[in-house]
């Protein structure tokens, strides 16, 4: 049985663990506020509220409810517009009205819900935070200035949210209806269910298999790793950080211990899908789609990454560089899983640099991304490790380039000489996203933009390009 609260209801089924939460929604409580639009996680037109209770408070996330396996619900919060409704209309579903930021109405509870998210978080709400709450919310008809309105006037009224209790305060400024004061008595007595059986399907956020194969996933046996805490978690452990293999985008990005090593973090990981596919997806599903353009994976080939890899009772640790075999190959066999990721971690003199570019720079996988870190010892690199992704069948670890780099003095020379190494490493085929050429001279650009970003004294991009 799976059972959670669904608005002010405690739900318990027998409902397959991989029916989405959509189709739960509003095939089998006959809850229509929650639409359906492109049920691969890109429209936000089905966004609901997850909450978790963590330390005893309830914490809440926007989630796409199309790419949620139902089982995934178990033990939460799930929240629907519906659950929001009251009988005056709340100061988010207001500003909506107020700024003319709804026309057909289709796309709206998303935008409700992802900004009702927002107020609930623990962070003081600014414009820009508002604004990047509703990054995965697509609207067709109304124009976006008039919600980024809504959502500037619903910030002016978050300011006086007090963060250390946001539940308490939105529900005395009538943001949200007063059960959710009890939700969180509620959920202790509701036990997290995680048995799983060793070779059934593994499903971590879903924000993958959920798109490819999802009538597969609603008659198969499925292993559900999204809330399995013994898999979930950061922590440092003498000179590494430990990260669980089903730990989300978004864990990973507000984490203190990664912001203590990777300033800039946040700017990052905000080129890597939306607000509520970066809550829901997990760093070993990026890893295990194999994607060669997966963020993830090039991020953490750069950080020359571990991952343990676990069967029953045993384990192998192995780098995430001999991971991917060939296109869609990894070297994971049936019934093992990736268990944690490791990443060694030297705070003194360590550089490292993530670029993306992709079609549209919010919501959109990458033409080409790399990823570099080293460090830089009296003007020596040392430690050197770079990736690439959209040149290759796999997410390209760039072995020579790494190794030519070693031992070398930063300077334009060296950075041209090792950009030419790189393009012999390199394999980008035409597709939709750019001809071969045309990525060549992208990762090209985004090679040099590493060294502009990370050494500008010693670099000049005028003698890179002449
Ligand atoms: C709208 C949208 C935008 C996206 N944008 C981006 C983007 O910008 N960049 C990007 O890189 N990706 C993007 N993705 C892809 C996806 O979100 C990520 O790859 C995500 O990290 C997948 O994680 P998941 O937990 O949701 O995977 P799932 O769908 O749960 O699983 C994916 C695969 O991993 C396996 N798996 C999961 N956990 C384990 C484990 N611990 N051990 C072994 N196997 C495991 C599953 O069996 C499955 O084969 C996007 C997806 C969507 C829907
Ligand atoms: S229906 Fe479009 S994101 Fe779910
Ligand atoms: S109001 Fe019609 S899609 Fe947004």
């Amino acid at each position: 049985m799976i059972t959670f609260i669904l608005n002010d209801k405690t739900i318990l089924t027998d409902s397959h663990p991989g029916t989405t939460l959509l189709d739960f929604i509003r095939y089998g409580e006959n809850m229509p506020g929650t639409k359906i639009g492109c049920r691969e996680g890109d429209c936000g037109a089905c966004t609901v509220l997850e909450g978790t209770l963590e330390n005893n408070k309830v914490l809440y996330k926007s989630i796409v409810s199309c790419l949620t396996p139902l089982g995934n619900a178990q033990g939460k919060h799930i929240v629907t517009i519906e659950g929001v409704n009251m009988k005056e209309l709340s100061p988010v579903q207001n500003a909506m009205v107020e700024n003319a930021g709804t026309q057909c109405g289709f796309c709206t509870p998303g935008f409700v819900m992802s900004l009702t998210g927002h107020g609930l978080s623990e962070e003081q709400s600014t414009h820009e935070k508002a604004i990047a709450a509703i990054s995965g919310n697509i609207c067709r008809c109304t124009g976006y200035k008039s919600i980024e309105k809504a959502a500037a006037s619903i910030s002016e009224l978050l300011k006086l949210k007090d963060i250390s209790d946001p539940i308490n305060w939105m529900v005395e400024n009538k943001f949200l209806p007063e059960y959710f004061l009890k939700i969180g008595d509620q959920l202790k007595q509701i036990q997290s269910n995680t048995s799983t059986s060793e070779n059934n399907q593994i499903i971590g956020g879903g924000t993958d298999l959920m798109v490819q194969k999802p009538e597969e996933i609603e008659e198969t046996d499925i292993n559900l790793f999204y809330n399995r805490n013994d898999l979930k978690g950061i922590r440092k452990e003498n000179d590494s950080i430990i990260i669980g293999s089903a730990t989300s985008a978004s864990e990973i990005m507000n984490s203190e211990i990664i912001q203590e090593y990777f300033q800039n973090i946040k700017e990052h990981f905000k080129l890597i899908s939306s607000e509520p596919i970066r809550n829901m997806g997990t760093i070993a599903g990026n890893f295990v789609n194999a994607s060669p353009i997966g963020d993830l994976s090039i991020f953490f080939l750069a950080l020359n990454a571990n991952i343990i890899i676990k069967e029953s009772n045993n384990s192998r640790e192995i780098p995430l560089k001999n991971f991917f075999l060939d296109y869609k190959k990894i070297d994971l066999n049936k019934g093992e899983y990736i268990e944690t990721v490791i990443i060694p971690i030297s705070k003194s003199e360590f550089k490292f640099n993530f670029e993306k570019v992709s079609k549209r720079t919010h919501l959109d996988i990458a033409s080409v991304n790399s990823a570099i870190s080293f460090k830089l010892i009296d003007d020596t690199i040392e430690e050197c490790s770079v990736s690439a992704g959209g040149v290759s069948a796999i997410p390209k670890y760039l072995l020579k380039t790494s190794e030519y780099l070693i031992g070398k003095k930063i300077s334009n020379g060296t950075v041209i000489k090792a950009s030419k190494i790189l393009q012999e490493e390199i394999s980008p085929i035409t597709d939709v996203r750019g001809s071969s050429d045309y990525k060549r001279l992208l990762l090209r650009q985004l090679f040099f933009a590493h060294f502009i970003k990370l050494c500008s004294k010693s670099i000049s991009l005028n003698e890179l390009l002449s």
